[in-house]
């Protein structure tokens, strides 16, 4: 099965792919798909944009689609920089200049605590839709460390393991992040799904659920 992936960031199709081909499911950019989308992520919760991203690129391939919207809630900034992770400080900005900002904003404020999040929303040509949502709890570190990973992984510290997330593999890092939760999760709904034994398709989506066409 081949799902397109809503999105132009490569080190999310790898994740993608590390995590789902050995289901028999191959993720393929929008470029493989031929589409060129810019969708503007207008909504306010990670599950509204990724519903925004999968289902537009889904209507201008064809094919079936899937986007991840994630990012990062600091408790001591209110959640902050959430939805708006890939845009903090504005555009154009680099990754690094981006995480580093993120710390200046921090200076002096407690508690570091933190965590990841991705939804994971796949749409399919007959209307109906999954999704799924993963977290990962952690803390921000005082200062970079790692050259691994992208976004703000040289920040984000996992207490457990005693490393920021660019100092995992990116097998360790896929068994704990919040995308890794969430494609399993995901990856659980679509064997369901397309052996047609899903009981209750549901009337919304909560933490995880399939919409079908008709309700939407
Ligand atoms: P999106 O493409 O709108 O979902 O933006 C997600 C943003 O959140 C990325 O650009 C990163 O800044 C951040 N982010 C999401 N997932 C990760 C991750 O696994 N590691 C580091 N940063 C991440």
């Amino acid at each position: 099965m081949k799902l397109v992936l809503a999105s132009k960031n490569e080190k999310k199709l790898v994740e993608m792919n590390d995590i789902l081909s050995h289901l028999g499911i191959e993720v393929c950019s929008e470029a493989e798909a031929g589409v060129d989308l810019e969708v503007e992520e207008t909504g306010t919760t990670f599950e509204e944009n990724s519903m925004l991203k999968a289902k537009a690129v889904m209507e201008a391939s064809g094919l079936p689609a899937i986007a991840d919207d994630s990012g990062l809630c600091v408790d001591c900034l209110n959640g902050a920089p959430g939805v708006y992770s890939a845009r903090y400080g504005g555009e154009g900005l680099s990754d690094e200049q981006r995480y580093r900002m993120l710390l200046e904003n921090m200076r002096g404020q407690m508690p570091r605590t933190a965590k990841f999040v991705s939804v994971i929303t796949c749409c399919f040509p007959n209307g109906d839709a999954l999704s799924a949502r993963g977290e990962c709890p952690g803390t921000i570190a005082y200062a970079p460390m790692g050259e691994g990973g992208f976004g703000y992984d040289p920040v984000f510290f996992v207490p457990e393991l005693k490393k920021t997330f660019a100092q995992l593999t990116a097998e360790e890092k896929n068994a704990i992040s919040h995308r890794g939760i969430a494609l399993k999760l995901f990856r659980e709904q679509l064997e369901r799904y397309l052996s047609g034994s899903e009981s209750d398709p549901g009337k919304s989506v909560g933490v995880t659920g399939i919409i079908r066409g008709e309700d939407q």
